[in-house]
């Protein structure tokens, strides 16, 4: 039985995939500072599971924390490291709040794992790294164009930390998440809105059940066939499931050093008008909308090139957009309630 860490497990990414680390026969050893979630998720994590979670409260830029935890969990086999600040807005506002959090984190953590000479780390990246690309479906070998954020810049940043850090003798996989949405099937854990993130999915789902007496679709004169922005949802179990693939892909490579990035998405461009017409036909209830305008910093389009995650991890998106939403709405009364 491997035992992995899991930052930011307490989170949407993090603790899905816990949930599917535990049912894979994996032992997870959860932390989260609970700066933007609460014990809600564990406790979700749990039902689902019937197992206790191993969770310990502490944040990743305190390495007497972690070095504590390093030594009282005994061997850790690997890291994937969720925690982070991700709202692009927010980061727009507190540009410096955004570096010194998720640059710090990753630091700090690959500093304590050198010293206990653990080597495997996957890394929660984004497809932000790639600004507006030139040609889409974008493929990893494109060039990260200017991000558009400070919350972009971060996730470039800790990519070529990680690219640089790999001769120290780390072997690590950066995922590029596309657009994450939905929830677990059994609508114990989902998407909880901490801060102010303005992910669509929560607006949409929120807008339905009357939290919202409307959506605003940012842009409608987008260069794209209905005129909002183009992107990439995955379904978040889809998504978990990547981080299983990229761990077996670690444990089958012999190298002592190594170094790889792969986008996870669906390979399919989906406007923000059509997942609103999705959700409909999905769940049978209207969302109310207006066309706003743009949202700054917002990238027109962008969906994934998917080849080499399907050819080298062996990972397939398998659920679709309308499960995605099913999911979404099934969790959000779930809220409601
Ligand atoms: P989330 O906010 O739900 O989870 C992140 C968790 O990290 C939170 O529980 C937070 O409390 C914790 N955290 C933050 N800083 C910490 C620190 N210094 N020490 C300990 N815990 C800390 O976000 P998520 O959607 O689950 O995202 C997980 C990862 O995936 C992030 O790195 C994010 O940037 C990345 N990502 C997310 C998306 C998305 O759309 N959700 C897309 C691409 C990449
Ligand atoms: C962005 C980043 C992603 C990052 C994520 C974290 C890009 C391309 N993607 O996703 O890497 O990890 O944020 O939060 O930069 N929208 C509306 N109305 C709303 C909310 C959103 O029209 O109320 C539109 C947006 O304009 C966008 C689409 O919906 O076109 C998706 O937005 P969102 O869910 O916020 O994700 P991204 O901005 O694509």
């Amino acid at each position: 039985m491997k035992k992995i860490l899991v930052t930011g497990g307490a989170g949407y990414i993090g603790s899905h995939t816990t949930v599917e680390l535990i049912q894979a026969g994996y032992e997870p050893v959860v932390i989260d500072n609970f700066i933007y979630s609460d014990g809600s998720l564990i406790t979700g994590i749990e039902k689902i599971t019937g197992k206790k979670v191993n969770f310990h409260k502490g944040d990743c830029r305190d390495k007497e924390f972690l070095v504590e935890l390093f030594k009282t969990q005994g061997p850790i086999d690997g890291v994937i490291h969720f925690a982070a600040l991700k709202s692009v807005g927010e980061s727009v506002q507190k540009p410096l709040l955004y570096h010194q959090n998720n640059i710090e984190s990753l630091l700090v953590l690959l500093e304590v794992m050198k010293q206990f000479n653990v080597r495997d780390f996957i890394f929660s990246s984004s497809c932000t790294v790639y600004g507006q690309p030139d040609h889409i479906p974008v493929n990893e070998s494109a060039p990260f164009k200017r991000a558009e954020s400070p919350y972009g810049a971060t996730k470039q940043i800790c990519e070529r930390i990680l690219e640089d850090s790999f001769v120290d003798g780390f072997r690590i996989v950066s995922l590029r998440y596309f657009n994450p949405i939905g929830a677990h099937k059994s609508s114990l854990i989902g998407e909880v809105q901490f801060g102010n993130p303005n992910n669509l999915v929560p607006y949409i789902t929120q807008t339905a059940a009357g939290w919202r007496d409307k959506l605003t679709i940012f842009g409608g004169d987008y260069s794209t066939p209905d005129g909002t922005c183009l992107r990439d949802y995955i379904h978040v179990t889809d998504l978990s499931v990547a981080h299983l693939l990229a761990l077996k892909f670690l444990d089958s490579r012999k190298e002592d050093t190594l170094y790889e990035a792969f986008n996870v998405g669906t390979g399919q461009g989906v406007s923000v008008l059509e997942l609103v017409k999705g959700f409909t036909h999905a769940t049978g209830v209207n969302v109310p909308y207006n066309i706003g305008a743009r949202r700054p910093g917002d990238v027109e389009k962008v969906f994934a090139d998917p080849k080499k995650a399907n050819s080298v991890l062996g990972w397939n998106a398998k659920l679709s957009i309308e499960d995605a939403l099913l999911d979404a709405w099934n969790w959000q009364k779930k809220l409601t309630k």
